[in-house]
C-alpha cells in the first residue's frame, strides 16, 4: 500500500477513536423543571442555546424528563420530553405519562438534577421545601430560584443534601444569579461576614427612580408593571417583604443564624410621597429602600427601610432594576457587588452555573 495512503488511513483511524472517546467522556443528565413560568422557560432556552457549548467544552449534555406545574401536573418520561422549538404545555402532555405526586415524577423522569421555580410562599415556604426534600432524597441535586426554602429550611436541606452526596444549591434566589453565595462558599474561606447593606429590590428601586423623574407613586408604579417588572398585585414589593425575604436569606446562609422575615424590621416606600422624592434627589440625598444586617452581641439586627443617602454613597447611584450589595467582612472591610439591569436571562445564568457546579461536584463541600 503506497505510503500516503497508509497515512490517510491511519488518520481516519485515529479521529474516528478520538470521536468515541469524545462520546464516552460526555454525560447526559436527565432535567426536571418544577414550575414552567417565566424562570424555568428562560432556563431551557438558555440551555439550548448553550448546548454545544456544553457539550463540546465541559462534556455535558442534558435531556429534559420530567416538566410538572399546578396546571399541567406531573409529567414524565425518561426518555426525554419534546423542548423544540418552543415546547408548550399540550407537547409535553402528549409525550409523558401523568404521574400523581413529586416523589413518582422524580424516579419516572429518573431525574439527576431538579430545577426548583415555583412561586415563593412567604407563609412557610411549601410545597418547594418538599419538593427539594424529595430530589435529594431521590439522589437528584437540587437547584432552585425560590427564596422560600432559604429562610424556612436552609439547614435541613443542606445536611440532606451533604448527607445524600449531592447539592442543593440556589445562587438566582437573590440578586437574579449574581455569585454571591457562591462566591463565600468558592473563594473567601474563614472569611467572616459581619454585615451588609444595600438594595435588593427592583420594583420600589425602579419606582423610586421614576417618582424622581417626576412621576406619581402610580404612574411609576404603572411603569414598572408595563416593562413586566412589577406584579399585578405588587405590595409584596412596595410593603419591603421581597427585600427582608432576601436579608433573610442572606444572613441564614452567609452568617450562619437563622432569620425569618418576620423578624426583619420593616418599612416599605407607600409612606414617600412623590414630591418627598423628587425634592430628595435635587438636594443630592436621594432616597433608598435600604437592607441592613449586623452582627450584634445579641444576635442580628436586620431592617429594611426608606433611607436617604449622599451621592457619595454607592447606593445613591443603583438605579432602575439595579442593585447592590455592600459586605462588610473581617479581611475585606469593603467589598461590593452591583449588578445593572438584570434580566430574566441573569437569573436563568445562575441556574445553568448552579447546574453546571452540581454535576462537577466530587462531594465534601456544600
Ligand atoms: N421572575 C424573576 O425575575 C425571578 C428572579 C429571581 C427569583 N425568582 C423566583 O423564581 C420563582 C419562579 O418565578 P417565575 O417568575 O418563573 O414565576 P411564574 O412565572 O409565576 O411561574 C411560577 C410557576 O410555578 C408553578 N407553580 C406555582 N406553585 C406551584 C405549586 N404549588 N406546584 C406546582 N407548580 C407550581 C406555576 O404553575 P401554574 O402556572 O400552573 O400555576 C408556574 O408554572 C419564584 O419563587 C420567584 O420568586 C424569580
Amino acid at each position: 500500500m503506497p505510503i500516503g495512503v497508509r497515512f490517510r488511513n491511519l488518520r481516519i483511524f485515529f479521529s474516528f477513536v478520538s470521536l468515541i472517546l469524545e462520546e464516552l467522556l460526555i454525560r447526559t443528565y436527565k432535567l426536571c423543571l418544577l414550575g414552567v413560568g417565566n424562570v424555568n422557560r428562560t432556563l431551557l432556552r438558555l440551555l439550548r442555546s448553550r448546548e454545544q457549548e456544553l457539550r463540546e467544552q465541559y462534556g455535558i449534555a442534558w435531556k429534559i424528563t420530567g416538566v410538572a406545574s399546578r396546571r399541567l401536573g406531573w409529567i414524565a418520561n425518561g426518555e426525554g420530553l419534546p423542548t423544540l422549538p418552543a415546547a408548550d404545555g399540550s407537547a409535553f402532555e402528549d409525550n409523558g405519562s401523568k404521574l400523581n405526586g413529586v416523589r413518582e415524577w422524580l424516579r419516572a423522569a429518573e431525574a439527576d438534577v431538579l430545577f426548583e421555580a415555583t412561586s415563593l410562599n412567604v407563609e412557610n415556604g411549601q410545597p418547594a421545601i418538599e419538593h427539594i426534600r424529595s430530589a435529594l432524597e431521590c439522589g437528584a441535586h437540587a437547584i432552585t430560584a425560590n427564596k422560600g426554602p432559604i429562610v424556612f429550611a436552609y439547614d435541613e436541606l443542606r445536611d440532606l443534601a451533604a448527607a445524600q452526596g449531592k447539592r442543593f444549591l440556589f445562587e438566582s434566589t437573590v440578586m437574579d444569579g449574581a455569585p454571591i453565595f457562591s462566591l463565600f462558599r468558592e473563594h473567601l474561606p474563614t472569611v467572616h461576614l459581619r454585615g451588609f447593606r444595600g438594595i435588593l429590590n427592583s420594583t420600589t428601586n425602579l419606582i423610586l427612580s421614576g417618582m424622581e423623574e417626576g412621576l406619581s407613586f402610580e404612574q411609576a408604579l404603572q411603569k414598572a408593571q408595563n416593562i413586566g417588572v412589577a406584579e399585578t398585585d405588587a405590595s409584596h414589593d412596595i410593603d419591603g417583604w421581597d427585600a427582608a425575604v432576601k436579608v433573610a436569606a442572606l444572613v441564614t446562609v452567609l452568617m450562619g443564624v437563622r432569620l425569618r422575615p418576620g423578624d426583619v424590621d420593616r418599612e416599605g416606600i407607600r409612606g414617600l410621597t412623590a414630591e418627598a422624592v423628587f425634592t430628595a434627589r435635587a438636594a443630592g440625598t436621594p432616597y433608598k429602600l435600604v437592607c441592613h444586617a449586623k452582627r450584634t452581641t445579641g444576635g442580628i439586627s436586620a431592617t429594611v427601610g426608606p433611607e436617604q443617602v449622599p451621592l457619595s454613597d454607592p447606593l445613591a447611584w443603583v438605579a432602575g432594576t439595579s442593585s447592590i450589595v455592600c459586605f462588610e467582612t473581617d479581611m475585606f472591610p469593603g467589598l461590593i457587588i452591583r449588578e445593572d439591569n438584570p434580566g430574566l436571562d441573569t437569573t436563568a445564568y445562575g441556574m445553568l452555573a448552579d447546574f453546571m457546579k452540581a454535576v462537577s461536584y466530587k462531594g465534601s463541600e456544600q
